[in-house]
């Protein structure tokens, strides 16, 4: 995703490396934000721009590697994703950002902190420089949630939501 990479708003075209599916070794249902079949995304079916991924429905188990779109563009297709309930996503980890607190981490079931920097793939198969900043897999159901605990990518954290009844 553009995001991760320093060009932001240059391109939507930073693509997944492959090394993050081999260590996931999930096969999905969905890709919504693609380039198009035959990208090495593991999934069964596609949205590319020409579909508008995000007014499409979406079913099953979705891999989300969303396009930028501008500053917060990410964060109508993290709402789609957090509110479908099943798959994987990739986001910034951005523990600054008012969308990290008030979006994500209330409602992402699973955390997955790789550890190093992840290096995205331009359409030319060049790999990207060494961005300024991490990136978070966002985990949703159990399926996802197995995969990331055991994909040894780096850090994972599962969020406990709140007892019935906690006042705070
Ligand atoms: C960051 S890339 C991720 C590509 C791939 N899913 C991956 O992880 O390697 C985002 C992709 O979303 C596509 N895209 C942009 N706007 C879209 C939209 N409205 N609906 C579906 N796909 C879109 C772009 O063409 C681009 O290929």
């Amino acid at each position: 995703m553009a995001e991760h990479e320093p060009c932001v708003g240059k391109s939507d075209d930073w693509y997944t490396p492959p090394a993050i599916f081999d260590a996931l070794g999930l096969t999905f249902d969905l890709d919504p934000c693609s380039p198009g079949p035959g990208h090495w995304v593991p999934a069964r079916r596609v949205y590319t721009i020409a579909d508008d991924g995000l007014s499409q429905l979406w079913t099953g188990l979705v891999f989300m590697n969303p396009p930028f779109g501008g500053r917060e563009g990410h964060i109508p297709w993290l709402r789609r994703f957090l509110a479908h309930g099943q798959g994987v996503a990739i986001v910034r980890a951005y523990t600054s950002s008012g969308w990290f607190h008030d979006e994500l981490v209330p409602r992402a079931e699973g955390l997955l902190f790789p550890r190093g920097k992840t290096k995205f793939i331009r359409p030319d198969g060049s790999v990207g420089g060494s961005p300024g900043h991490g990136i978070v897999l966002v985990g949703m159901g159990q399926q996802a949630l197995g995969a990331m605990e055991a994909s040894g990518l780096g850090l994972f954290v599962t969020i406990a939501p709140p007892a019935s009844g906690d006042p705070s």
